[in-house]
């Protein structure tokens, strides 16, 4: 096959930041995502009615004229109760749980994510049918952190069986035995946790740009998630994690966690998927799971993509991306 259309792709996992750097990337994702979830860690974090409503109207102005649905989302605070979720129900998509200082902008998260801090406002989540989609990771061993957030996954699963729980961006082996275990956790997977490893982070050059939280992990790790999405696995979802940094923020002394991968994405998949003559479960993975998990509809877009090399820029909008100067096999139509 050289040329394959996608019906209605969605990124599930999506920073596009503010500002200028929102004007700048908003594009990579617009032209050839019909929709997306937003990330609500900006600075300050996206904590109330007001700011959802003002940083919509931003991504839409960013938007323009190409039909791309902003789905939106809220930094978990456990001062949230069930009036103000009620309130902003119809706003969000989810409520994003970070741990406290486990990635970029998390400050303000949850010192620990117990049954104590987090409860009550998970019971009211549970009660209204948000679901919870949470960064796993511990303030561990960099290498652990992921497998050490899983006991929690499980607390909350069962604690909470009626609340439809994200496993964001998992990176871990480890982590894939839960999804089957519990009814109500799903997952997202990234690019980039697809393809790289930590030996393409520092096991030669030290490459900046391929550092994100989780971590890249090893090439067991990287297989058994390929294997996970190729397998079409109907709790797990495509969400890019793209995370767009000023280029000298990430080649700083103190580089900042996050890939930008929004300008290869599709490009990316479709290869991965190819490569692997799995093409039939590529539709489940960019859209079909992600409407049924969320009981989403969003409006039609058709995106095509054919058998014709794409070398990837150096640089989009001022961020390096993922794969930057590499060729890839397959090229937006
Ligand atoms: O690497 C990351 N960057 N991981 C995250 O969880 C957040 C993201 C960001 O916002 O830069
Ligand atoms: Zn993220």
């Amino acid at each position: 096959m050289d040329k394959i259309t996608i019906n209605t792709p969605l990124d599930m996992h999506l920073h596009v930041r503010d500002g200028e750097m929102l004007k700048n990337v908003m594009e990579y994702s617009s032209k050839p995502f019909a929709g997306g979830l937003i990330m609500p860690n900006t600075l300050p974090p996206i904590s109330s009615r007001e700011e959802i409503l003002s940083y919509r109207k931003r991504i839409v102005e960013a938007i323009g004229d190409e039909q791309f649905e902003p789905l939106m989302s809220i930094f978990f605070k456990s001062s949230y109760d069930y009036e103000l979720l009620e309130s902003i129900k119809d706003l969000i998509l989810v409520v994003k749980l970070y741990p406290s200082g486990v990635t970029t902008n998390s400050e303000g998260g949850v010192l620990s994510v117990d049954l104590d801090e987090v409860g009550e406002t998970l019971s009211a989540m549970e009660k209204l049918g948000i679901p919870l989609s949470i960064h796993g990771e511990t303030n561990g061993s960099t290498f652990e952190r992921e497998a050490e957030f899983l006991p929690t996954y499980e607390l909350l699963a069962k604690s909470f069986p009626k609340l439809k729980i994200i496993m964001e961006h998992i990176s871990d082996r480890r982590t894939i035995e839960l999804l089957d275990k519990y009814e109500n956790l799903y997952a997202t997977v990234t690019l980039h946790h697809l393809t790289v490893t930590l030996d393409d982070l520092l096991g030669g050059a030290l490459k900046p740009h391929l550092f994100c939280k989780p971590i890249v992990k090893t090439s067991e790790d990287r297989d058994a998630l390929q294997n996970l999405v190729l397998s079409g696995h109907k709790k797990v979802m495509f969400g890019s994690d793209s995370a767009p940094h000023p280029q000298e923020q990430k080649e700083s002394g103190n580089g900042s966690a996050g890939i930008f991968s929004a300008p290869v994405l599709l490009q990316g998949v479709v290869e991965l998927f190819d490569k692997n003559g799995k093409l039939e479960n590529l539709q489940a993975f960019l859209s079909d799971n992600a409407r049924r998990i969320y009981e989403l509809n969003p409006k039609e877009k058709l995106v095509t993509l054919e058998k014709r090399n794409f070398t990837v820029a150096d640089s989009y909008g001022g961020v390096v991306p993922l794969f930057a100067g590499e060729k890839l096999s397959w090229s937006l139509s």
